[in-house]
This record gives structure tokens, sequence and C-alpha cells, in this order.
């Protein structure tokens, strides 16, 4: 018999109730200290009743934070707000992983901490402006391309919010590896002009993930470290001359770790499919995830092309999707002027059917 939505899966070490995963996004609400507050326990306590939740991508330092009010992994006090969360999501049995994410040069001193910095592999700066919430919306910085004795300095940033990751309860950590960040500004031609290591050929381009991932499976196991790629994303005015070629080769160089899963997004280039780049690359889970609803992620599952299917938009308004997909209940809409905005409406105040 095939599996649907709702029979169990393993990804790696992490066993999931259900294949409804649900996918990282931003919501903008941290409390001082970009640490998680009560309210942020409530909105993921609500929607544990999918198989996996993917937290909302966390800075794995100051340095990592691109837009305003999001939440890190890096101080004890984030450490003590984010263990509140995932006691909350087990105590409902569900799983939480947190989505490390370092925006690199996508993003805006004035949503930083006083004294960090916009880094990137080299200055190029991202055609394009981001909220704050002293100036509105600004030009995106200019980054510092990092030294090349940075470097493992800033691995050592992923190495340490796995740590905290592990620390404040998480059963697991993705690696946030697309949408322009600091891992996808190393992959690609048009962000990376390193004459390095890190630069230049293609397999020095993918050192920086490479060694990233190994950081992070040092300390949590293999097992419980997933990544998130969508080869050919333009978003945040990326650029790469060849993403087939790129992520072909990132993927044979990762399939031997052993990683939980790979989460992987429906490329918005037409010419390329990124599921079946992750089949022939990738050994080992696919959660896949982009405009999927209940019909096209059983036929997927079905197809035994994926083990499980992540949802985001459709998290926001229905935090009891896993019932709602279930029993065929009609999905609600969320109020895209409340987004990313403070406070509890239009992130918790979504009712259950
Ligand atoms: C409000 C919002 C915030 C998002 N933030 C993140 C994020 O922090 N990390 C990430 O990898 N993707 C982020 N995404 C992308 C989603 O995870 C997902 O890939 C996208 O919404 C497509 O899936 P869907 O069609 O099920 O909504 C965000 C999406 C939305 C709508």
């Amino acid at each position: 018999m095939t599996a649907t939505l709702f029979d169990p899966v393993q990804l790696g070490d992490i066993q999931l109730a259900n294949r409804v995963v649900m996918a990282p996004m931003t919501r903008s609400r941290a409390g001082p200290g970009d640490a998680p507050t009560a309210l942020n326990v409530e909105y993921y306590r609500q929607r544990a009743s999918a198989g996996l939740i993917v937290s909302e991508g966390v800075q794995p330092s100051a340095n990592g934070k691109g837009y305003c009010r999001t939440p890190g992994l890096h101080t004890e006090a984030q450490v003590a707000g984010w263990k509140a969360v995932t006691d909350a999501v087990h105590a409902e049995g569900g799983r939480i992983v947190a989505q490390i994410m370092h925006c690199g040069r996508v993003g805006s001193h004035l949503n930083k901490d006083p004294g960090a910095e916009t880094v990137a592999p080299s200055a190029v700066r991202a055609k394009g402006q981001i909220y704050t919430d002293a100036a509105g919306m600004v030009d995106l910085d200019e980054p510092r391309a990092l030294r090349l004795d940075e470097i493992p300095g800033v691995i050592g940033e992923y190495r340490h919010a796995t740590q905290c990751a592990l620390g404040a309860g998480f059963d697991g950590v993705e690696l946030h590896c697309t949408s322009g960040y600091l891992p996808a500004q190393f992959l690609s031609t048009g962000t990376n002009q390193r004459t390095d290591a890190y630069g230049g050929s293609l397999h020095n381009r993918l050192r920086f993930v490479l060694e990233v991932l190994e950081a992070m499976t040092a300390v949590a196991g293999s097992g419980r470290v997933g990544m998130r790629i969508c080869p050919g994303n333009p978003f945040n005015d990326l650029h790469d001359d060849d993403p087939h070629e790129t992520f072909a080769a990132l993927l044979d160089a990762v399939s031997p770790m052993r990683l939980a899963y790979l989460h992987v997004i429906r490329s918005p280039r037409r010419s390329l499919d990124s599921f079946a780049l992750a089949r022939e690359h990738f050994r080992g889970p696919l959660i896949v995830n982009d405009s999927f609803d209940r019909a096209s992620a059983d036929r997927v599952l079905d197809a035994g092309e994926a083990a499980a299917v992540s949802f985001g938009r459709s998290y926001i308004g229905n935090p009891d999707l896993v019932r709602r997909l279930r029993e065929g209940l009609p999905l609600a809409d969320f109020d895209l002027a409340t987004l990313y905005t403070p406070g509890p409406k239009g992130y918790t105040d979504y009712p259950a059917a």
C-alpha cells in the first residue's frame, strides 16, 4: 500500500506522526533580545499537529540577522525562549526543527544590533529594499566581503547555533540554503567573486556549504540535520550561471553525509525540475514544497517521489491544517497586511475549524 499524508514517516532520526510538514515562515514577532516569547509559544503550539514544524528562519549570530524582529539562536535568553516553544510542541506530540538562516548580504544595519555587520562572500550589493522599523523601506546594505581568516568563525556560528538548538530541545536543525541568503551567496557565480579556496571554481563555491553541514552534523548527528534548497531561485537578486550544475554537484557531495532530509522547493525556472534533480542526486528522504494541496500532495506521495510535503501559506490561517486536509474541510485565507506585524493579530488569532 502506498503512503498518504496521514501516515507516519521517519526522516533520519526524527519520527513524524504524519507527512504534513509546516514550512518555515518568518513572521517577525520575536521579543526583546530577539528571543521568542509566550506569543510565539502559542503560535507554534497551535500548529503542533503537523508531523514536523520547520521554524521560521533564525539567525545564528547578530551579523546573520537581516530582517526586523526575527528570532535568534545564539544567546541564553533566545535558547530559553525557544525551549518554551519546543516544550509546547512536544507536549502536543509534535516535532520541531530550527531553520538556521544567516542572511549574509540581505539586510539592513537598521535591523541589526549596534556593531553588527552585513557580511557576504564578496562586496556585491543586492538590488532591492528591505523594511525597517526605524525608517520604513531602505536600500539593502552594501556588504563587507568576509576575509579568508573570518570564514571559520562564520562556520562556527552555525556550529554554535546547532548546539543552542539542541539545548533548546529542538528535534533537529535545517540549513537554509536558498532565497539568496549567505549559503546561496557562496554557491552562486553572481554573488561569489572570491579568488581564494571559497570561490572561483564550482568545487570552491560548494566549500562553504559543505563545511557548514559538516559543522552542524558534527554537533547534532547527520540524522538530525536537513537542508533546504530551491535551485534557480532568483530571490534577493541572486544569479547563478548554471544552477542545475551547481545543485547537482552540491547534492552529489552532500549525499554521503546521510542527512535526515532534503527540503526541496519547486524551481521558478521552467526548464529546471528541482524535484527530479533532487531525486537523481540526493540519496535520502525528500520533503517537497510549493503550492501543494491535498490532491497534489497525495499524488507525489503515492508515486513515491517524496517522503513528506510541506505547506507554508496554508499554515498561516489554518493552525489545524492536518485535520482540515484529512476531513476535507475548507481552508481559511490569511491577511497579507498582518504577515509581519507585531502582536497576536494575524498570528495567533486564526481559529481551528
Ligand atoms: C510569510 C512567509 C514567510 C516565509 N519565510 C521563510 C523562511 O523564513 N524560510 C524559508 O525557507 N522560507 C520562507 N518562506 C517560504 C515558505 O517556506 C514556502 O516555501 C512558500 O510559502 C511556498 O510554499 P506554499 O505554497 O506551501 O506556501 C516564507 C513564506 C511566507 C509566505
